[in-house]
């Protein structure tokens, strides 16, 4: 599949960068503290994928000494730009030899294996991400669960792309952020749970915990499907034990 990465796009970029939580991304993040708060030991943060740096400041106010890197030059320049005094690094596309073995408590990839397109791809970059963590860190690995592409959401709109509904592993899926100025749709590629997996299985990593939230009705959004359908999927892994042992038994 010919897939290119929506991020590395200076207009997209622009747009990105003055997203913060609203609605659906609330969600994403609401449960976040709670899950690091349970399962990291350690303070040492990577976040893969850091694009405008949204993720990385939350990181770091959630105490972590937080590094982002991303491979758009676009979204790493705005954050930048939002936060001079961070530390966000431009790298290419799987090489992250600038850092040391086991050098990370904890890996934060928030939304980031969305835009990966093949199994080989997500592999060799969960490898390459088990190597930076520490024997007992934890990668936290946040993602479009399948069903955000098919729904309505506070945040979203699928209702142009009928096609995703015949999605299969490995397709391209658009979807548009509603709240963002730039409504061209994102493209995604779709990785249901059971590829996750098989993924996770092939790298060494082992699921510690996956959470899927849902709103309440008691918070100030106005859901649409979230109460009902969990919009984002939260693996926790660690290293497994005893080296990597892939299914191959799903067809991505
Ligand atoms: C949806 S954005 C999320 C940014 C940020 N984590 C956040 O929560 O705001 C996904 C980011 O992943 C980055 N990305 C995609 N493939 C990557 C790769 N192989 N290595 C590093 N970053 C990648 C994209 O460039 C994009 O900036």
């Amino acid at each position: 599949m010919d897939f290119r990465n929506c991020y590395e796009d200076d207009a997209y970029a622009a747009a990105y960068a003055k997203l913060e939580f609203p609605g659906t991304y609330y969600l994403a993040f609401r449960d976040l503290p709670g899950l690091l708060s349970r399962h990291v030991r350690g303070r040492r943060a990577l976040d893969f994928g850091c694009g405008t740096g949204r993720s990385t400041r939350f990181l770091a106010k959630h105490g972590f000494q937080a590094v982002g890197v991303d491979v758009a030059a676009e979204m790493v320049d705005r954050a930048h730009t939002i936060d001079p005094t961070g530390d966000y690094r431009m790298v290419s596309d799987g090489d992250l030899r600038e850092f040391e073995d086991a050098c990370f408590d904890l890996i934060l990839a928030a939304f980031t294996f969305d835009n990966v397109p093949t199994r080989t791809q997500k592999v060799a970059l969960f490898r390459e991400l088990r190597r930076l963590l520490r024997a007992d860190g934890r990668m936290v690995n946040l993602v479009s669960a399948p069903e955000i592409y098919w729904h309505e959401w506070a945040s979203f709109s699928t209702r142009d792309f009928p096609e995703n509904r015949r999605a299969r592993c490995g397709d391209p899926v658009r979807i548009v952020v509603t709240a963002l100025e730039d409504r061209r749709p994102a493209v995604d590629v779709l990785w249901p749970d059971d590829a996750y997996r098989d993924v996770f299985a092939e790298a060494g990593l082992q699921v510690h915990d996956v959470h899927r939230p849902l709103g309440r009705p008691s918070e100030p959004y106005d859901w649409v499907s979230e109460t009902t359908t969990a919009p984002w999927t939260i693996y926790v892994l660690g290293l497994q034990e005893g080296g990597a042992e892939g299914s191959g038994a799903v067809g991505c």
